[in-house]
């Protein structure tokens, strides 16, 4: 996209006065199917999207990190310092907590003025904060020669939204940015962190991502509550399974010691897990063997199962669940990442596509009062250098 490049540029000149050196993009994701499985050790299958996070960015010479972003008004200048802490709940967090980390290892970084700009939804459960996590590590990665490796940089960004951001998730978002590609899907799994590379060929359908529109205030504190439920459920099943995450149990292990989880919320947590996480396999299957119908249907399946039994959806998600199964051109649909709110998604015929844009516009705004976004995407790259 050259002319928004020229302008975020343009831009940079105006606030740093000069050329930035370089810019870089990474992008957000979807989760095609595999939810709340990559914290439990079993297999995911996301892909980058085309939407996601751009950096503009120059060394300087006065040792400071200066923040800005076209998303956001608050802009920060840090002089460069040994580590730093969180600042409330300001964007720059995010790439403040990498430069935390790698000055923290030792790494030999010094002042830099960026500037951000993302397109993707913010907050919308495509991974906004993966993005930037990802870029920025990528960014300093090659601005200091830094020759730290692709899985180690989803790694560590996995480790700052972790521990310097306070969200106990897993590595698929970061994974997906960092090693996404045009047209694949990823089948990750989170345990070995080996990954397969499946076309992501949908014949006459295309991928529509629906926002719900919907405020994800909680999110994070639930999202923290299911990670300690998943927990809590591996270690009762421990007391007779040799296990060291849920997903390392099948379905039909899991129905003959079930009983040994005691409370049955912690049963049904523990159900959707395996459940899913033998879904994934399925999903795998079909894609391959070109069964988009199969695949649609375990979609289907995968949302209703995150609705009953993990407890993550919500009417604003399921409103528009429930119109895609109705709809005659829909194969599959389900909500995608941690839920509470955020995005769903479906697969609709190609030339259907803005009919279903209107029609589930109209049903959703008429069941929940305000309208959803909707729009078709590519399966885009990972994170990488685009060219000045
Ligand atoms: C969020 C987390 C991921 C993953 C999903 C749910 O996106 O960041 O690690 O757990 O939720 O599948």
């Amino acid at each position: 996209m050259p002319d928004f490049r020229d302008s975020l540029v343009a831009e940079f000149e105006k606030i740093f006065r000069k050329r930035p050196d370089h810019v870089f993009f990474s992008p957000g994701r979807v989760n095609l199917i595999g939810e709340h499985i990559d914290y439990n050790g079993g297999k995911v299958m996301p892909c980058a999207i085309s939407l996601g996070t751009y950096l503009a960015v120059s060394k300087n010479t006065e040792k400071m990190f200066r923040f800005h972003c076209l998303n956001f008004p608050e802009t920060a200048g840090l002089h460069l310092q040994n580590s730093y802490s969180k600042s409330g709940k300001a964007w720059f967090n995010y790439p403040l907590g990498i430069i935390n980390h790698f000055l923290k290892q030792g790494y030999p970084i010094s002042g830099l003025d960026l500037l951000f700009y993302g397109d993707l939804p913010i907050g919308a459960g495509l991974s906004s904060s993966a993005s930037i996590e990802v870029l920025t590590a990528f960014a300093l990665n090659e601005l200091f020669q830094l020759n730290v490796p692709r899985i180690e940089i989803a790694v560590l960004s996995k480790k700052v939204e972790n521990e310097f951001i306070g969200v106990n998730c897993g590595i698929m978002d970061q994974f997906a940015v960092t090693f996404g590609q045009r047209d694949k899907a990823i089948l990750l799994n989170c345990d070995s962190l080996q990954y397969e590379l499946l076309p992501f060929a949908t014949g006459d359908y295309v991928l529509a991502i629906i926002n719900t529109n919907k405020a994800r205030t909680l999110a994070d504190s639930k999202y923290n509550e299911r990670f300690a439920e998943c927990g809590a459920a591996l270690k009762a099943l421990k007391k007779e399974l040799a296990a060291n995450n849920l997903c390392d149990i099948d379905l039909e292990t899991f129905q003959s010691a079930r009983h040994l989880i005691k409370d049955e919320v912690l049963e049904k947590r523990a159900l959707h897990v395996i459940s899913e996480n033998s879904r994934v396999h399925e999903a795998a299957q079909a894609l391959t063997q070109s069964q988009l119908t199969k695949f649609g249907q375990l979609m289907h399946d995968s949302h209703q199962s995150l609705k009953d039994l993990y407890e993550v959806s919500g009417i604003e998600l399921d409103t528009i669940v429930e119109f895609c199964k109705d709809y005659e051109y829909c194969i599959g649909a389900r909500m995608t990442g941690a839920g509470f709110g955020g995005c769903a998604i479906a697969l609709i015929k190609n030339d259907k596509v803005d009919d279903f844009i209107n029609q589930v516009t109209v049903y959703y705004g008429r069941k929940i009062g305000y309208a959803p976004s909707v729009f078709v995407s590519n399966i885009g790259d990972g994170v990488k250098e685009v060219q000045l």
